[in-house]
């Protein structure tokens, strides 16, 4: 079957980035299960659902158009139901709504097919807080990536800068740490890494050295 190489952790812990470079190293697909719940929380915003609102919500998750297109510069847009949304995904209002509706479990099961969807020849690197667990657990590749809080805070603070969205880091880490408390909280896929994972600690670790060891565990 289609190999996939699964890479969960919480906010800040170089997922993101390191599952592109490597999905590109490798030449496999990517998927970044984080930008549907982002987006699917922005959509239920947009039709001013409210995030208590359980059965619209998992309406909202079967019918939102997700769509991501590669602009050429390495960077994924994001389209949502036509709407190029990738700005206003990235900000942590965004960030908080899709880990509000993350907690709903239909509205995870809504989206277990579409992730699934992503894995096809030659491979997949999946991108997310349940990968290894929930959704692929079969991978023959895990990963797990953990980072202290402050060094996630100060990597989400730089790259939000670098947007031009104002926080403070204050404020950030604070927001970090409330969103990966009830990530990994709550009652349905809870985030833990899956038992044959393999745990990298990225604490002051280049991000070329993460890249490095991940690849050297798919190519072993
Ligand atoms: O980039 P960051 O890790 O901060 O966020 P993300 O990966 O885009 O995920 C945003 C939120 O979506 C997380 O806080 C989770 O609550 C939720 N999420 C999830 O529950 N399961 C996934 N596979 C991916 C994201």
């Amino acid at each position: 079957s289609v190999p996939v190489l699964t890479i969960d952790g919480p906010s800040g812990s170089g997922k993101g980035t390191v599952s592109r470079l490597v999905a590109a190293r490798l030449g496999w697909h990517y998927l970044d299960s984080g930008a549907l719940y982002r987006a699917v929380g922005i959509a239920a915003g947009w039709s001013d659902i409210d995030l208590s609102d359980a059965s619209a919500l998992v309406r909202c998750a079967f019918d939102t158009d997700i769509a991501f297109r590669d602009d050429g510069s390495g960077e994924l847009r994001v389209i949502v139901n036509g709407t190029d949304a990738t700005d206003e995904l990235r900000t942590e209002t965004a960030g908080a709504a899709a880990s509000a509706i993350a907690a709903i479990p239909e509205v995870r099961a809504a989206l277990k097919e579409r992730q699934r969807a992503f894995r096809r020849p030659p491979g997949l690197v999946a991108d997310g807080r349940d990968m290894g667990t929930v959704i692929f657990p079969d991978a023959p590749y895990k990963v797990f990536l953990t980072a202290s809080a402050e060094e996630r805070a100060e990597r989400r603070y730089k790259q939000l800068k670098e947007k031009g969205v104002s926080v403070t880091m204050d404020g950030l880490l604070r927001e970090i740490l409330a969103r990966d408390a009830r990530d990994a909280s709550r009652a349905v896929a809870p985030l833990r890494p899956a038992s044959d994972a393999v745990l990298i600690d990225t604490t002051g670790l280049p991000v070329e050295a993460v890249v490095a060891r991940v690849l050297d565990l798919v190519s072993r």
